[in-house]
């Protein structure tokens, strides 16, 4: 069970909650933050309601950390960040992400990243986090890349989006990374 928050010069990582179904159904019915997501952009709120009860049910049973990030100056949700697929005995897990495309290159992932990963290291005791990424997806590369990720490898036609085969960019982020 994680209810921990999280703050950091401009945001807010808290847990997700019912209230924020709208604002969550609004992220992923963007297509351009669906692009390179794996997934058709949302066009039902029941999408939403079904996301953010798994979301909930997977913080209670401890298999998935996910933050929502609010914008502490308005109090608005602008996305979230999550740590999944841990593999305890290996001390690993991946990170997902996504934000609202209004507020992208303003530094908000970086920021919210950085938080969400000390968390990793500190509080679960973590040694890697995992990305996997679209190599098209610039931004997300960028942001792996400032936070002190490494390209590990590429999976060629991995995911099937949309009818087409997307390549795959793994990323890895070692615990001795992050202390340097
Ligand atoms: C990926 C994502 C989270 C990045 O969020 P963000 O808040 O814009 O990220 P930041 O502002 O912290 O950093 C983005 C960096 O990418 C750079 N960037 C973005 N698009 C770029 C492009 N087309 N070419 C070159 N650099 C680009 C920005 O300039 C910035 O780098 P800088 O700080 O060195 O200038 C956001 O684009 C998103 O939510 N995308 C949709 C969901 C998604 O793809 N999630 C990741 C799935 S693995």
């Amino acid at each position: 069970m994680q209810d921990v928050v999280l703050t950091t010069p401009r945001l807010k990582l808290r847990p997700m909650v019912e209230g924020d179904i709208p604002a969550h159904f609004a992220l992923f019915a963007d297509p351009e933050v669906a692009r390179y997501w794996s997934r058709e952009p949302w066009t039902d709120m029941t999408q939403a309601e079904e996301s953010i009860r798994a979301i909930i049910a997977a913080r209670e049973d401890g298999s998935e950390v996910r933050f929502g990030i609010e914008l502490l100056s308005s109090g608005e949700l602008i996305g979230n960040v999550g740590l999944h697929h841990f593999f305890g005995q290996n001390r690993r897990c991946e990170i997902g992400y996504a934000l609202v495309s209004k507020v992208w290159n303003q530094g908000y992932a970086t920021e919210a990243l950085r938080a969400a990963i000390q968390h990793g290291f500190d509080a679960l005791d973590l040694n890697r986090i995992e990305a996997d990424i679209d190599p098209r997806n610039i931004g997300s590369g960028r942001v792996l890349e400032k936070l002190g990720f490494r390209k590990e490898g590429y999976m060629p036609e991995r995911w099937l989006v949309f009818g087409e085969f997307a390549d795959t960019v793994n990323y890895g982020l070692l615990r001795r990374y992050w202390e340097a």
